[in-house]
């Protein structure tokens, strides 16, 4: 059995691996995808994201570009300094891309999803206001899709733009809001265990000796190496972060700790804006069901995924 897929990204680096991993594998069928802001601007999202799928062999990917930026107005911030001034760890290139398809992301959103009722998962790896939108505008989505899994937010462990707040929420904390409050079945793939999964230079130096996909992937993941090196852990090294959202959803993953637990976010502007609020304080008894929860909330996974998405992306053409 395959899943279907609907990948919406801010393609910077670690999309890149999530795109490549998700066009790829096997057991994922990538009906679509979609570009939102966040890392980069969303026109260079959307040139990265076809760019990716053409070095891949997935020129039959629809793409469609999405939101500029937040939900209700507001400033876009970019993470240049994480990715590169062109989201490809300033090492990508100029090779002309196919055009996005004409349609919104909002509409290929919906669409894709009521194509496969029931079937879908929508795997947002950037701020969510796509899938927000989306929302807004088809309020039945959450009993049509097959879930939503989600890289962003942290419940135990520290935030990355914020003390407890991690970027993809941040960005957009109102839509993300929106979105942990419908109800269909999320699974979050968050910092706690995205930083924990991670790209290491003996990674990188198998992508660099496979073939295209692979070399370009090793080419642009020096620079996010050496932001992650300099700003958490002192050595060169990456958090894999996206790659993980679109393992869970694809049950690529070995879960060893995910309870299904209410979360919310702050949106209220204040020092803990764009926190992912989650209730573990059942912890101690082994997470008896609560009412009303719908987000599964990943807390240890198998690392192993790592040396399996770089064996996969290094074995590519
Ligand atoms: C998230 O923010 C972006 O920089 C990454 O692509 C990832 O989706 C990590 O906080
Ligand atoms: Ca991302």
């Amino acid at each position: 059995m395959t899943t279907k897929m609907l990948l919406d990204c801010d393609t910077g680096v670690d999309d890149t691996m999530a795109i490549m991993y998700a066009a790829l594998h096997p057991d994922i069928d990538l009906l679509g995808m979609t570009t939102v802001w966040g890392n980069v601007d969303v026109p260079l999202a959307t040139r990265n994201t076809l760019r990716v799928l053409d070095l891949v062999g997935r020129n039959d990917v629809p793409v469609a570009q999405g939101a500029a930026g937040p939900l209700t107005g507001g400033h876009a911030d970019f993470a240049y300094a994480v990715h590169g001034r062109d989201g490809q760890g300033n090492a990508g290139d100029d090779v002309p891309v196919r055009a996005a398809e004409s349609k919104t992301a909002v509409q290929h959103i919906i669409d894709t999803v009521r194509a496969h009722p029931g079937e879908v998962w929508l795997v947002p790896v950037g701020p969510l206001t796509n899938i927000a939108a989306a929302l807004a505008v088809d309020p039945e989505l959450p009993s049509l899709v097959a879930g939503v899994s989600l890289m962003g937010g942290a419940t135990m462990a520290p935030g990355n733009v914020s003390a407890v707040a991690e970027a993809n929420i941040w960005h957009d904390a109102e839509a993300a809001a929106a979105v942990f409050r419908a109800p269909w079945p999320i699974i979050m793939a968050g910092l706690d265990v995205t930083m924990r999964i991670v790209i290491t230079p003996e990674h990188r130096e198998q992508l660099a000796a496979g073939g295209d996909a692979g070399r370009y992937m090793a080419r642009i993941l020096q620079h996010y190496g050496e932001f992650y090196r300099d700003n958490a852990f002192g050595t060169w090294s990456c958090a894999m972060h996206d790659t993980i959202a679109v393992a869970a959803a694809a049950g690529t993953l070995d879960v060893r700790l995910a309870p299904v637990v209410n979360v919310e976010v702050d949106s209220t502007g204040g020092p803990g804006h764009g926190q992912t609020i989650a209730d573990l304080r059942d912890m101690y008894r082994g997470y008896p069901p609560q009412e009303g929860a719908h987000c599964t909330v990943l807390l240890d996974v198998d690392d192993v995924i790592a040396d399996e998405v770089v064996a996969l992306l290094a074995a590519a053409k």
